[in-house]
């Protein structure tokens, strides 16, 4: 991410003074995925790309927001009439609102922001722009009165209220906490959570673009935790104590199966699974045994393909070259339809599977996956320029 870059171009596009910067990253997921909904466990980290944005008080009533990347400047107001059309200022926009609602009393600014988390690609880039607007809001107009815990919700309510995703927590959670070198393994229920070193001596963990974009607006996505809650009420109707499937286990699931459609069970059975499958990879980490580690990835991925139904056919490609290539763990990551595996990869396998990879990426897809290292930084902050 380059300060430079951002700043030249804040003094470039409003009136040639300098403001304040911040920044917030995007997230890696090692297992954990579709349970933050249903208040189980994720074992995310932020990573070391993100957003980076300038912001300045100007002394009116509207927000002046130039996007970089998109070469794109919109301007809009406060209140809740004032949604802007573009999709990028509407994270922007939630996020002023949310502070609002919690008593910061933020106006007017100028901002221009840019990010090197790529779109759509399963690495959270939204939650990166929602945590840097929510952490420099709470900074520049709230005296940092919003702790972190709420900063993280800021950006979660913005989804559900601004963007029309009914996400989870883990996105923002691990981009507001997030520390370098370590993944933060978060209840999602209690919002306890604990960071985890993560050096595995011998192993690389690498991200695999498909570079097929996936969007969560409108998406199967929202289904998918309608199908959850479903579930866990029916099983609430025999076992009072069930809140969310986080509470259910497959006994409860088997005694239920005749009043659910079957696209609901292969659901529900994929989240109970892998509620727990993330307490068997933190364990299983402590024990330095990367090779359980590896497996509970290619678990997770077959239940999010075949019982989740939310892989796309070029995530499941490259999650079999995987295979062929003897890697340890090898999974989608993220949301689904599209975006990046994450993969476990010895350190003498490494070249030969990019080379694989890329190879036959190539030759089925017409293009080269996209390839990142996957560096854990430090979650939300306040740049300080020299
Ligand atoms: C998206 C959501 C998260 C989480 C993941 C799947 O990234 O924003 O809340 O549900 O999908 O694990």
């Amino acid at each position: 991410m380059n300060i430079d870059f951002v700043r030249s171009r804040f003094i470039k596009h409003f009136d040639g003074t300098t403001g304040e910067l911040y920044a917030s990253p995007g997230r890696i997921n090692l297992i954990g995925e579709h349970t933050d909904y249903n208040n189980g466990f994720v074992f995310p980290g932020a990573v070391n790309k993100g957003i980076i944005a300038e912001l300045k008080p100007n002394g009116t009533d509207k927000v002046k927001a130039y996007s970089i990347d998109e070469k794109d400047y919109v301007e809009f107001g406060l209140n809740e009439e004032d949604a802007p059309r573009a999709s990028w200022a509407k994270y922007i926009f939630g996020v002023c609102r949310e502070m609002i609602k919690r008593g910061v009393p933020v106006k007017g600014f100028n901002t221009a922001f840019a990010g090197d988390v790529p779109l759509g690609a399963g690495m959270s880039s939204s939650a990166a722009l929602e945590s840097t607007y929510a952490y420099a809001l709470n900074d520049m107009f709230g005296d940092n009165k919003i702790d972190k815990f709420e900063l993280a919700k800021v950006g979660q309510a913005t989804e559900h209220n601004y963007v029309g995703v009914n996400c989870g927590i883990m996105d923002q959670f691990a981009s507001v906490f997030g520390k370098e070198g370590s993944l933060i393994r978060l209840d999602c229920r209690s919002l306890e959570y604990s960071y985890f070193p993560f050096d595995p001596k011998g192993y690389k963990l690498v991200l695999l673009n498909t570079c097929v974009k996936h969007a969560l607006v409108g998406s199967p996505y929202n289904d998918r935790r309608l199908s959850c809650e479903h579930v866990a009420e029916v099983i609430k109707a025999k076992y009072p104590e069930v809140e969310s499937l986080r509470d259910a286990n497959f006994d409860m699931l088997e005694e239920v199966k005749d009043q659910l459609k079957p696209e609901d069970y292969s659901r529900a059975k994929y989240v109970i699974g892998e509620v727990q499958r993330v307490l068997d990879v933190c364990d299983a980490l402590e024990a330095g045994d990367y090779e359980t580690v590896g497996k509970k990835m290619y678990e997770t991925h077959f239940g999010l393909s075949k019982d989740y139904e939310v892989s796309c056919e070029e995530l499941d490609f490259l999650v079999d070259v995987a295979i062929d290539c003897n890697v340890t763990g090898s999974r989608m990551m993220g949301g689904g339809f599209g975006g990046c595996t994450i993969n476990l990869v010895k350190d003498e396998l490494y070249e030969l599977f990019i080379e694989q990879a890329q190879a036959k990426y190539k030759e089925k897809y017409g293009k080269l996956p996209k390839i990142y290292d996957v560096v854990i930084g430090d979650g939300s902050r306040k740049l300080v320029v020299e």
